[in-house]
């Protein structure tokens, strides 16, 4: 976690600074109805061309690609453009319709093999009514290279370089097809099981940043095996899915570029990488926030202004049983929801939260040991949380339901005991904690960063089929570690609070702390 906190920001702003270069130098290529756009390919293989184009709406472009240096056994050609759809085909019949010539979409890529024509072609086709700016890239490979989705059985083209990504609210999941072993001189891939080892990466841009450039720079560095390994993050594959598939947390707002590697003993060649907000900012700009709207806006307002008086007003013992209560009430509402409503999801998660206050504090006055002991389970459910969302991808137990649970179960207990041993430290501090984190969390929704997740994460994987299988890996950016220095400030400065008057007046530590 800590090497990631510091490495992953870095990354950012390497990244940021070279590649802008590239992206925003190359001028861009104007294409209309009928243009033949020349590419002469004399690259060294493995490295990429890369060539920034606009298409006009409703049109088609000849790609005439020539001058492919000798050593080139195939090329992988790809057009990645922000959110349309296009059409990439090898003949110019196919443009038109499905067919096993073509792919349709904006992370597409298709396999040609020079051989000895002086010239090959591609087709594309913009249907959309829109300029469509995409980036074309082409990167060659050698014969000694694998071949990316080589030994493809499910996508529609014979050879399928690309990544099927598809996203829904709380999921992203990636497929990719086997590769084959290297051409060799052989007209044909040929497909021997388990031959070519496939490695898939992953690399965020910066939370909701829906600017092109940020998107062509991100796809830019994750193009080329080097680039891929230096920039992304290998993701292991859970043991339950097959090794092409990876399932992920959809980390709302935040774009991410997938790209898959297949290595062959010292070669490896990489496929075309796939790319997902998790939400559509073009056709659907409210998709890609999670507060749309107003009540739910309003009781995250709320959130933070409770959590501001608890932290200089505290300690409040009920804050977190008020806190954990809405948390378990959102759970129930997802789990037994008939359509997606989210307003209708937080006033029961809202009511049952103040239910448990109320019980809490009458139980209090009666007998108090029963709100400590409710303190205690929820610091040992947070921290549960917190453990989940920090769970490294090489941690593959995660991904079994019943080990996961144990486990989670266990942290509690234990954080629970300790919790308990502890109490005239743990009060304050737990109460500390939750009323800064109650503070942050409305600044992180409204900031887009992920702390929101250490919760939310936990409450998918109790009510979203299949969350098991997904790596919940957060992005780690500037934003995220403003906040957590935010929230432990806030939270220190609290705890020294609640802790030196008890200290310094020798007070029993029963009567000052428990103010409701
Ligand atoms: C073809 O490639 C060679 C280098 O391999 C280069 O010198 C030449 O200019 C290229 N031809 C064209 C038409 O671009
Ligand atoms: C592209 O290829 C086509 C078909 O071989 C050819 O007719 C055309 O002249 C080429 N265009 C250019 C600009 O070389
Ligand atoms: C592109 O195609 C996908 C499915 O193939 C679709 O979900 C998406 O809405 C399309 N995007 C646009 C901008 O039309
Ligand atoms: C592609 O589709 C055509 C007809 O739709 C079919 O005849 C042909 O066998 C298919 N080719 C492959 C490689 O699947
Ligand atoms: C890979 O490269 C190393 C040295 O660079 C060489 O010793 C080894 O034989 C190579 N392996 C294969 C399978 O080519």
């Amino acid at each position: 976690m800590s090497r990631r906190l510091i490495r992953d920001p870095l990354i950012l702003l390497l990244l940021v600074g070279s590649s802008l270069a590239v992206v925003k130098n190359t001028k861009t290529l104007s294409l209309k109805d009928g243009s033949v756009l020349q590419v002469s390919f004399s690259h060294p293989t493995g490295d990429a061309y890369i060539q920034r184009i606009s298409i006009a709406p409703a049109s088609n472009v000849t790609c005439n690609i020539t001058n492919v240096s000798s050593e080139t056994s195939f090329i992988i050609a790809q057009i990645h453009t922000y959110q349309y759809n296009v059409t990439l085909s090898y003949t110019e019949d196919d443009l038109n319709k499905v067919s096993n010539n073509s792919v349709f979409g904006s992370n597409i890529g298709l396999l040609i093999r020079p051989g000895l024509n002086i010239m090959t072609q591609l087709y594309l086709k913009n249907d959309n009514v829109h300029h469509v700016d995409a980036l074309l890239v082409g990167i060659p490979y050698n014969d000694k290279a694998p071949v990316p989705g080589g030994c493809n059985m499910e996508f529609n083209t014979k050879i399928a370089p690309y990544a099927k990504v598809v996203a829904d609210d709380t999921t992203v999941v990636v497929d990719v097809q086997p590769a084959s072993i290297p051409f060799n001189n052989t007209a044909q891939p040929i497909c021997e099981k388990n031959k070519v080892e496939l490695e898939i990466y992953q690399m965020f841009l910066s939370e909701q940043d829906f600017t092109i450039d940020s998107y062509f720079i991100g796809i830019t560095n994750m193009l080329t095996v080097e680039d891929i390994i230096q920039n992304g993050r290998k993701i292991s594959g859970s043991q339950a899915l097959t090794p092409m598939r990876r399932v992920f947390n959809a980390y709302t707002g935040t774009g991410s570029v997938y790209a898959a590697v297949a290595k062959y003993g010292n070669y490896s060649a990489s496929y075309v990488p796939g790319f997902s907000y998790a939400c559509s900012p073009l056709l659907y700009p409210e998709s890609c926030q999670l507060l749309t709207e107003i009540f739910p806006r309003l009781v995250c307002a709320g959130c933070f202004f409770v959590g501001l008086w608890a932290v200089l007003r505290g300690p409040f013992l009920s804050i977190p049983t008020f806190f954990t209560g809405t948390v378990i009430g959102y759970v129930i509402a997802e789990a037994s929801k008939g359509s997606y409503n989210p307003s209708a999801n937080i006033a029961i998660a809202l009511t049952i939260g103040i239910t448990f206050l109320l019980l809490t504090m009458c139980c209090s006055i009666t007998w108090p040991l029963i709100n400590k002991l409710l303190l205690t389970f929820n610091v040992g459910f947070f921290f549960a949380c917190v453990a989940y969302f920090c769970s490294p991808d090489e941690f593959l137990l995660v991904h079994n339901s019943w080990i996961f649970w144990t486990l989670f179960i266990l942290l509690f207990v234990i954080i629970t005991f300790l919790t308990a041993i502890s109490f005239p430290v743990s009060l304050p501090a737990s109460s500390a904690i939750f009323s800064a984190y109650m503070m942050i969390l409305p600044l992180d929704y409204y900031f887009g960063s992920a702390l929101k997740y250490i919760i939310i994460n936990v409450i998918r994987r109790m009510t979203v089929k299949g969350f098991e299988q997904a790596v919940v890996l957060p992005p780690v950016q500037a934003k995220d570690i403003t906040f957590i220095v935010m929230w432990t400030l806030f939270a220190l400065y609290a705890f020294v609070k609640y802790w030196l008057p008890s200290k310094t007046f020798g007070v029993s530590e029963e009567t000052p702390l428990i103010s409701e």
